[in-house]
């Protein structure tokens, strides 16, 4: 067991912590770090035994990539082969940001960040502590999400304590992250750009700064055998321990099938968790209901998704219900995160319960 070192930066920046972390990276040690978006768990990207150590902390597959964080958009040139004109126009309106890009890798990164892909994904993060441990560790720091593999990703550093203590050097406590649901990865080794992972920035939000953007077909077939092209896509993700199903359809609908859901856990003496909304959270009376956060503005709903996932852990309910959203702007990435956690179970409120 390693002694794991936390930073308290809830009230800002603090520079011995941030030089020490640098100084950990440096030596090819693990910081955990948060970002916009979600925590992260940062190694030396350009060295392959950072890398191979963060895949161990994790107990990820090691064929799943990391994503470089950067904190310019000129470390650019010594990780990839070439910058794309679409890369620029995304990076000049979307960074320091919410969104990942893929690119050719170069030589100065090993196959281990890359999972051994000859292409490299690169973020500039849009959080004052991320930047300046970047800053202070060189440059390129490659980072996966704070979680043990399969678990929800952290938006808390209790939830990366909870995870990785004993397992990494240091976590920096950057209170609260404000997205919580990971970065919209973009791909622009092909001719056309495709969104591997949908996030924040919206398919919208791309195609008004370079034209058309395709979705990957992973992410809007139903077809199992469709293999996401970001490998970490095709685990199962983001999974709570008990087993989450998503009720779809007319909003009385789906408050009726939950509630009844609820009551027929209850009868077989199991405990139901209830993922609902402010709109609707007050109309299931039995279950341990959460308000995710409100409809008017899913943003919300994106930012407390994954603590509840891990309350519902803690308090081991045997059985999670969630409404199911499902909207043009982060409602589409939210649904993508919650499919994953249901490993895709939906009911449709508005057939016969026998028919689920
Ligand atoms: O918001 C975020 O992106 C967070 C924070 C910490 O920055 N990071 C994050 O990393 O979500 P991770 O490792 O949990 O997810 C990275 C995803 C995986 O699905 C991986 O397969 C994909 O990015 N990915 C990484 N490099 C890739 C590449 N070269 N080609 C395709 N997909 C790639
Ligand atoms: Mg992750």
């Amino acid at each position: 067991m390693k002694k794991t070192i936390i930073s308290d930066m809830t009230e800002g920046i603090d520079p011995a912590g941030i030089e020490l972390g640098g100084k950990i990276l440096r030596e090819g040690g693990l910081v955990a770090f948060p970002t916009e978006t979600v925590y992260g768990l940062g190694g030396n990207a350009l060295d392959a035994d950072a890398s191979r150590k963060i895949y161990e902390a994790k107990g990820r597959p090691s064929d799943n990539p990391l994503i470089v964080h950067i904190c310019e958009i000129s470390a650019l040139e010594k990780i990839t082969e070439s910058v794309p004109e679409t890369a620029r126009r995304l990076a000049d309106a979307f960074w320091p940001g919410p969104m990942t890009l893929i690119f050719r890798k170069s030589d100065a990164v090993p196959d281990s960040t890359t999972g051994g892909l000859d292409t490299v994904a690169v973020r500039f993060p849009d959080h004052p502590a991320a930047l300046a441990l970047i800053r202070a560790a060189g440059g390129y720091v490659a980072a996966p999400s704070a979680n043990t593999s399969g678990r929800p990703s952290p938006t808390q550093a209790s939830h990366v304590w909870e995870d990785l203590q004993g397992k990494i050097d240091m976590i920096i406590d950057g209170g609260e992250v404000g997205i919580g649901i990971e970065s919209t990865i973009v791909d622009l080794t092909e001719e056309t750009p495709v969104i591997l992972r949908p996030g924040y920035i919206t398919r919208e939000m791309l195609e008004k700064t370079i034209g058309h953007v395709e979705m990957d077909r992973s992410l809007i077939s139903d077809d199992s055998a469709v293999r996401p092209r970001a490998p970490g896509m095709k685990y199962r993700h983001y999974a709570p321990q008990a087993p989450l199903l998503i009720v779809e359809g007319d909003e009385t609908a789906v408050r009726e099938r939950i509630r009844a859901l609820v009551r027929e856990a209850a009868a077989q003496g199991k405990r139901a968790g209830v993922i609902a909304t402010d709109e609707s959270a007050d109309c299931y009376g039995e279950g341990i209901v959460r308000s995710a956060g409100t409809r008017a503005d899913e943003a919300t709903v994106a930012a407390h998704l994954y603590a509840i996932l891990r309350e519902f852990d803690s308090l081991g309910v045997d059985v999670i219900y969630s409404e199911a959203f499902d909207t043009a702007g982060i409602g589409q990435a939210v649904m993508n995160r919650l499919m994953k956690a249901a490993g895709h179970r939906v009911i449709d409120a508005g057939k016969e319960a026998s028919e689920d």
